[in-house]
């Protein structure tokens, strides 16, 4: 549908208020039900949704503070939910077999006992996570950590999640699911071209990329982005960057300092790697701004010695229909690596889909494990890149790469996933399951 750009108000996802809180937990409702967005102005896309709200609801969970989420299928078809990045018991997972048919409901718990970070919960159905996901099921969970307060950070209506999605669309606004390198439309908080009014003061902003297949290289026209945590939380200290590559999943957070700029001046928030907008700021007067980013965030934990090394290999199948790691595409009663809780493991993940593999051209993917976050040690042993050096739990490995990574197994048992995050990739085979015994 034809638009103009910059004409819509980016909005900002609602935030969810419990049904009741409890002594030492919170209790949220959230159905999963059919509905219609503008994402572009006037013109009504149905989409499946988390509350009715095409990017779903933000919950706002404190580190220390359990949630427990009914969620309610209104759907007419099975769906789960993941809590990405969450430490969470294997039963509240949203295992991909395990499914909450239409009709039912079930609640998860998230004791939230880690520390502050941009989580995120998608569907995570087999086989249709990818299309769920991309007509909507989706939205923030947000941990606030204990140590964050002190910090002074930018805070409140100068905290701001910015959710960006792609779409292939129809002339009525529908959106085209064609699992395909076809050239998709970025939306922002659900808009298409949105812009945002800005005070000319410090903002906090928490990007996560839930595209399809896009890695998108977030950039400011080569202006300051100074990056304050990635998918796990807090980094040790702000790195300054002009330019923050974020794959499928994966979640970035900045402070950009808007007083550099008068009053009046728009400043434009693109995916550098297509020149597209994601959102732009239109600076429109000042503010009071008593928040600062601190030289030191968060100490990092400490890197225990490993007592395992695993090989984890993603290529596509040799017919090149299907992904595959080392070889075998998803099954679910296939457990990979049974890992004893409270160990420390090394993981080498090696991306073999190269050009010269023979039936198909170079393929990116990224890796995503769930239940722990884990460091980047090194990729192709050169030094992990700027803003990877904090707690991740997804990241890009690039064709031909090996990045070792690694990460301490503890706090749960029983069967988690791990696999490529671009979804199209985990939805046909890229996927596998470890267990923690
Ligand atoms: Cu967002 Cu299995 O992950
Ligand atoms: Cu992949």
């Amino acid at each position: 549908p034809p638009f103009t750009p910059f004409a819509e108000r980016m909005p900002l996802p609602e935030v969810l208020k419990p049904v009741s809180t409890q002594g030492d937990f919170d209790v949220y409702e959230l159905p999963m039900l059919a509905a219609t967005n503008e994402i572009f102005p006037g013109v009504s896309t149905p989409v499946l949704t988390f509350g009715g709200q095409f990017i779903g609801p933000t919950i706002h969970a404190r580190q220390g503070r359990a949630a427990k989420v009914t969620y309610i299928n209104r759907l007419d078809r099975a769906a789960t939910v993941h809590l990405h990045g969450g430490h969470v018991s294997s039963a509240s997972d949203g295992f991909p077999m395990d499914l909450i048919e239409p009709g039912q409901s079930r609640v998860f718990e998230y004791p939230n006992q880690q520390p502050g970070a941009s989580l995120w919960y998608h569907d995570h159905t087999h086989h249709m996570e990818a299309e769920h996901v991309y007509r909507g099921l989706a939205g923030l969970y947000l941990i606030e950590g204990d140590d964050e307060k002190e910090l002074g950070l930018p805070s409140g209506t100068y905290d701001v999640p910015i959710v960006v999605r792609d779409g292939r669309f129809d002339e009525k606004g529908g959106m085209i699911f064609e699992p395909s390198p076809e050239p998709t439309m970025l939306h922002t908080n659900g808009r298409i071209q949105p812009y945002f009014p800005v005070a000319a003061r410090k903002y906090r902003l928490r990007l996560l990329n839930t595209t399809l297949h896009r890695i998108i290289e977030v950039s400011l026209g080569g202006q300051e982005l100074v990056q304050i945590a990635s998918d796990g939380g807090l980094l040790a200290e702000p790195v300054s960057r002009t330019k923050i590559t974020l794959t499928p999943g994966e979640r970035a957070e900045v402070v950009v300092d808007f007083s550099r700029h008068e009053a009046g001046s728009h400043v434009l928030l693109t995916d550098a790697r297509e020149n597209e907008p994601i959102v732009r700021f239109d600076v429109t007067g000042t503010a009071t701004d008593d928040s600062r980013v601190p030289d030191k965030l968060r100490a990092l934990p400490a890197l225990p010695k490993a007592s395992n090394v695993r090989k984890v290999k993603f290529s596509m199948t040799a017919d090149g229909t299907q992904f595959a790691i080392n070889d075998k595409t998803f099954d679910h009663n296939r457990v990979d690596f049974r890992i004893k809780e409270g160990t420390t493991e090394i993981w080498e993940i090696t991306n073999a889909d190269t050009a010269d593999g023979g039936t198909h051209g170079a393929i990116d993917h990224n890796f995503h494990m769930h239940l722990v976050p884990f460091r980047v040690l090194d990729r192709d042993g050169k030094a992990p890149l700027p803003g990877e050096q904090g707690l991740k739990d997804t990241i890009l490995v690039s064709p031909g790469e090996t990045v070792r990574v690694q990460a301490t197994f503890s706090g749960f048992r029983g069967k988690y996933l791990y696999h490529c995050h671009i979804q199209e990739h985990s939805d046909i085979g890229m996927m596998a399951t470890m267990e923690i015994v």
